[in-house]
């Protein structure tokens, strides 16, 4: 049994606490955050309280704050003999206190609040300091995913810049493209078995194979026409880059 605490009370710490909840190997004994307020959602289930003086002793903290937060919030955890763990993509473990035994516990996946995910998808990205730490991470990642995998702070940064540009932009396209169908009075949802096939695809062969579109063809009319249709002078300039930066991979091949 794993004896856990989890510091914060946002998206994190409730995706993962809904989740641990349901692993007869996990004992989740306090939830602190500095909202009383915030931390409604877990009060009916397990004891909660927004004094960082009343932590109590535990096998692992997880740290489930916004990043800029981590270091000061590690700091209520000097002397603690358990395990200090951060949730985040992009925080070096060296953000952590030394006086403790210092992790990362990074679930690469997108949560907003009141989406459910499905953990077991989730790649798990953890690093410790000794194998008996990284072990334990392992022991509790598996028991919710079924790919957890050891990341080094360096690895984990450039995953988190690799994630930022194919979910964060990504997303940001498809409000784009959802703007261009409200203001034409078309549906989004005509372009959703588009979107899924785009990354479906992506099962089977890289994104470098999958592209498709006039940048590739570098069919100028097309672009043209394109950018002439676009209102805002940065919707004009992200098809500009983007149509750059894809006609220049293909450059040799036309
Ligand atoms: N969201 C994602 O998709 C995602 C995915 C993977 C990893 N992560 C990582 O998970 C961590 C938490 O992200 P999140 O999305 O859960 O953020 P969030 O929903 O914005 O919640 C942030 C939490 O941090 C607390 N906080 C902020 N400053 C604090 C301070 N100075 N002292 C104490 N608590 C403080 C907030 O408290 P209040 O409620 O009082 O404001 C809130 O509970 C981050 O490290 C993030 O990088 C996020």
């Amino acid at each position: 049994m794993i004896s856990i605490i989890i510091l914060g009370s946002g998206n994190v710490a409730k995706h993962l606490f809904d989740t641990f909840l349901g692993q007869n190997e996990i004992n989740i004994l306090q939830v602190i955050g500095r909202n009383k307020d915030h931390l409604s959602y877990f009060k009916s289930k397990v004891e909660v309280s927004n004094d960082f003086n009343t932590i109590q002793d535990a096998d692992l903290y997880l740290i489930a704050v916004s990043d800029d937060a981590i270091p000061e919030v590690a700091k209520t955890l000097r002397g603690k003999k358990g395990i200090v763990a951060h949730c985040s993509g992009s925080v070096p473990l060296k953000a952590l206190d030394p006086i403790n035994r210092r992790a990362v516990f990074y679930p690469l996946q997108s949560f907003s609040a009141g989406k459910k995910i499905d953990f077991k998808s989730v790649p798990i990205c953890i690093e410790a300091e000794n194998k008996n730490d990284l072990n334990l991470l392992e022991q509790l990642g598996n028991s919710i995913s079924n790919n957890v995998q050891e990341v080094s702070s360096e690895q984990r940064k450039s995953l988190h810049l690799a994630a930022v540009f194919v979910n964060n932009f990504t997303n940001h396209l498809f409000h784009i493209g959802h703007e261009i169908c409200e203001d034409n009075d078309l549906p989004f949802h005509i372009l959703l078995p588009l979107i899924k096939e785009t990354v479906k695809k992506l099962d089977y062969i890289t994104p470098l194979n999958a592209q498709t579109g006039p940048a590739r063809r570098n069919d100028r009319s097309t672009i043209e026409n394109h950018l002439n249709q676009l209102k805002t002078k940065n919707n004009k300039d992200i098809y500009t880059l983007l149509s750059k930066s894809i006609s220049e991979k293909y450059r040799n091949e036309l």
